[in-house]
């Protein structure tokens, strides 16, 4: 009797066909569903005689195979046929829904256009971790012990005693570049660097900076000026001037400040402050970054014979040269994610 009756469903199950989901569920429902015939099928065992029960069970399972597979066959039938007719809903007369493209960061196109001016010059990229130890963020460097920048007012550590911290500058991939490779060097290392500084329009606790080091025989500061005076007027107008004045820094020695020159005497308004004065304070002379020959100390500390080699480096900030390129008066507008300052720099040419 049951033979029979699994046999009338095992038919039914195939003849049953599906074009949607609703059909799709009724047949889930008749045939595998705790109510469906199957499941009947299951609820008459408890009244089956004992030694009949082993052959009914087996007759019972097979039906429940064969209402899976279908099941399963159906399904895909069904995703199939979706595809199918969804390809032809298609309206191919709509306008296409356009594509949300990204602009490049004003931060990352002043790097790249500075990497690409010292690249020119023979410049290679380097980089360096951003968490750094106390040896080549500071100690190689010249730092003395109780220099002002190790406190912890003005790094953030991140373990003491072996110190760790978050690089305060990339000067510490000059160290590593040193070590590992031997003269002639020169490169450039972009990279984020962090501080502890309250944020406002001028500051933030991370910002960027790129570094360029160049060591050879006979390496002057001639070279280093006429280097960065090349990058000058590359980055900022063929008309620019630059000015070093004399400075410090733990590793280099002498050390400078270099200022380029601003649009202060053009009557149409200078470029970078369109006429307000507010950048340069009246003075027609703007802080790029800082530069100097390396310090023999420097060049021992990272394994470079100081009696044969010398050097110059140079350090500037990333954000300060891109507010000064684009007249962007706040700082904080860099890592605020907004996508109406963001947008403005689609077109941006340097
Ligand atoms: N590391 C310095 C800073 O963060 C910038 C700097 C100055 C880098 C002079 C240099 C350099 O390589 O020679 O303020």
């Amino acid at each position: 009797m049951v033979k029979r009756q699994a046999e009338a469903i095992k038919i039914d199950l195939q003849q049953f066909a599906v074009e949607n989901a609703e059909q799709l569920e009724a047949f889930r429902m008749r045939f595998i569903s705790k109510k469906s015939v199957v499941g009947e099928l299951f609820g008459l065992m408890k009244d089956v005689a004992p030694e009949s029960r082993k052959e009914f069970g087996m007759i019972v399972n097979e039906v429940k195979q064969a209402a899976d597979n279908r099941f399963k066959e159906l399904i895909e039938q069904l995703e199939n046929t979706k595809g199918q007719t969804g390809e032809m809903l298609i309206d191919l007369t709509l306008p296409p829904v356009p594509n949300e493209l990204g602009t490049i960061h004003p931060l990352s196109l002043v790097r790249n256009r500075i990497i690409e001016i010292f690249e020119r010059m023979g410049f290679n990229v380097s980089e360096g971790p951003e968490i750094e130890d106390d040896w080549h963020n500071f100690t190689a460097l010249n730092f003395p012990e109780n220099h002002p920048a190790r406190e912890m007012q003005d790094t953030f550590f991140i373990e003491k005693n072996p110190d760790i911290a978050l690089r305060t500058h990339t000067s510490s991939v000059q160290v590593r570049v040193m070590e590992n490779e031997k003269p002639p060097i020169r490169t450039l290392s972009p990279g984020r660097v962090y501080r502890n500084e309250a944020i406002s329009a001028r500051a933030h606790c991370f910002f960027h900076q790129v570094e360029g080091l160049y060591i050879d025989e006979n390496v002057s500061f001639a070279d280093l000026k006429q280097t960065l005076y090349h990058f000058a007027k590359e980055l900022f107008g063929p008309e620019t001037k630059v000015r070093f004045r004399p400075s410090f820094f733990p590793f280099t020695e002498p050390s400078a400040e270099m200022d380029i020159s601003c649009d202060i005497d053009n009557p149409k308004g200078c470029q970078l402050c369109g006429g307000s004065k507010n950048i340069c304070k009246g003075t027609g002379w703007v802080e790029i970054g800082g530069a100097g020959m390396v310090d023999p100390n420097v060049l021992e500390n990272s394994g470079i014979d100081s009696e044969k080699y010398t050097g110059f480096a140079f350090g500037m900030g990333i954000e300060r040269i891109t507010m000064l390129k684009f007249q962007i008066r706040d700082l904080r507008l860099f890592s605020e994610n907004d996508v109406r300052f963001l947008r403005q720099f689609t077109s941006a040419n340097l």
